[in-house]
């Protein structure tokens, strides 16, 4: 059996991966999130805010005997406040750290952790964004939380031939610009508070935006085949 934790199941990116491997044979997979619209015999959702750093430390990972494969996905991601900083309301940044970094670093922890003595393919892919990699005015919050899970994923990665005998492969990806609810927010943004916004629109209006499927084949391929993969920052965008 392969089995799949994946955050951030309940729209978006997240749904269309579920989706994808609730398709394929001997497949099980594990949501987390707020909301839940997926039903299926091998699918098990946790309601869970991931902003509630305890809810978060009180979750397990558990063993299996028939594991092919064990694979991890922080996907589920929020802009927080957008403005510049000195306009932004605290509670906003706190919720851009807890849910983009915060919450997958501690899963990833809780992940090698239970996993270090399997032989099977580990995988932890975190979804990331170009946004952690760049500077967008007026989104500080996510810039900084999705560039320190850029950092911790490195970091992790760097340590699994040093410290763990059997490997996990660790990646953290940006996915593009993709069609989801959260390219929905952008686009609703007061131009007050974010002078970009336009770009947003446009890009939407010029159908330049990928959609969620499109995005979860290539996170699949990292999934299928990690030994592919040389880097730890991945953009779907190169491959
Ligand atoms: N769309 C883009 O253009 C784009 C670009 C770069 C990076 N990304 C990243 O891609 C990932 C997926 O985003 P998406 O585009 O699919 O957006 P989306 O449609 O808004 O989905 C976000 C997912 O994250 C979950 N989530 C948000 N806050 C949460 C919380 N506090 N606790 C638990 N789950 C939470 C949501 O579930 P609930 O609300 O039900 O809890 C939802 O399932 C995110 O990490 C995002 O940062 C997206």
């Amino acid at each position: 059996m392969h089995y799949y934790f994946i955050t951030g199941t309940s729209r978006g990116i997240g749904k269309a991966l579920v989706e994808k491997i609730l398709d394929r044979k001997d497949t099980y997979v594990f949501g987390y999130s707020r909301g839940c619209n997926l039903t299926h015999d091998n699918y098990y959702h946790f309601n869970i805010d991931l902003n509630n750093a305890e809810h978060v430390s009180e979750l397990t990972f558990p063993p299996f005997i028939d594991a092919e494969s064990i694979s991890l996905v922080n996907n589920s991601g929020a802009l927080g406040d957008i403005g510049p900083v000195g306009a932004l309301i605290d509670s906003g940044i706190a919720n851009a750290y807890l849910v983009n970094a915060l919450a997958p670093s501690i899963l990833m922890n809780k992940f090698i952790r239970s996993y270090q003595d399997d032989k099977v393919r580990k995988v932890i892919l975190n979804v990331s964004s170009g946004a952690g990699r760049h500077v967008i005015e007026s989104w500080s919050a996510y810039c900084a939380a999705k560039a320190a899970l850029d950092m911790f994923s490195q970091v992790a990665a760097a340590e699994q031939n040093e410290y763990w005998k059997n490997k996990t492969h660790i990646f953290s990806i940006a996915p593009g610009v993709v069609d989801t609810h959260m390219q929905d927010e952008i686009r609703l943004t007061d131009k007050e508070y974010f002078h970009d916004v336009n770009r947003f629109i446009e890009m939407k209006n010029n159908n330049k935006l990928s959609s969620a499927e499109e995005v979860a084949d290539k996170l699949l391929k990292v999934l299928d085949t990690p030994e592919k993969f040389d880097e730890v920052l991945l953009d779907v965008r190169n491959f």
